[in-house]
């Protein structure tokens, strides 16, 4: 009796050690502070701007979960400038003090002067949600809001009322998984570019897989 208890903890203990060592790979930075592979960024950028020609010195972008840290760059707008080879003015806004950005406070107190081109980040996990919504409320008519979300994001009953008013017009799924630490760890699910434009409300969103070489 003892020993089938025995081998049943066991059995969990494993499961639990497996899931963990493959998942948990986001779950316990200050404030979900993960970086986004700046050549990720750099796939979809490319694909992205054969579909739309958004990246011009007049656009107006905002970064507003930026990261960054003392010995790392802010991942998305560092490859937007590489990418498109133009200064283009993007303010930057994270809640952590030794974050690169601008703006160093809450997103989701953040009251923009003027409507923005384009939003687009990796947002915490926890908060993806409230970011969005927020997001799409900040940006122009026609503009753009691009969240880099787990693909599971499409299921869950908190997210119904999004995905009924809100389909996004492209999904970039990243085939590959990708790694946020240094350690090369991948969370268990693959991770794709939500794009929405904004008043576009699709019956059907666009997807395209990027293959990863
Ligand atoms: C998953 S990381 C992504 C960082 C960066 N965008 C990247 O892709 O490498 C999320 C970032 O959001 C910041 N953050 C968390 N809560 C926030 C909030 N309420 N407002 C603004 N930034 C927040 C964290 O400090 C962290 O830098």
């Amino acid at each position: 009796m003892n020993k089938t208890i025995d081998k049943m903890l066991d059995k969990r203990e494993m499961i639990f050690i497996s899931s963990t060592n493959r998942s948990d790979a986001r779950n316990f930075h200050v404030s979900d502070y993960y970086r986004t592979p700046i050549p990720k960024i750099k796939e979809f950028l490319s694909e992205f701007s054969k579909h739309e020609n958004i990246l011009n010195s007049k656009i107006r972008i905002l970064d507003p979960c930026a990261g960054g840290d003392n010995t790392n760059q802010m991942s998305y707008p560092t490859a937007i400038q590489e990418f498109s080879n133009q200064d283009i003015s993007i303010d930057t806004i994270d809640i952590r003090d030794d974050s690169r950005a601008n703006l160093k406070q809450d997103y989701l107190k953040f009251q923009p002067k003027e409507k923005y081109d384009v939003i687009i980040t990796n947002p915490p996990f926890n908060l993806s949600l409230d970011i969005i919504n927020k997001a799409l409320n900040d940006v122009k008519e026609g503009g753009f809001v691009i969240m880099l979300l787990r693909l599971n994001c499409l299921g869950g009953k908190v997210r119904q009322e999004l995905w009924k008013n809100n389909m996004p017009k492209y999904i970039f799924v990243h085939n590959k998984r990708m790694s946020f630490t240094d350690n090369g760890k991948t969370d268990s699910i693959e991770y794709a570019h939500f794009v929405w434009k904004k008043g576009y409300n699709p019956n059907f969103s666009k997807l395209k897989v990027l293959i990863s070489k």
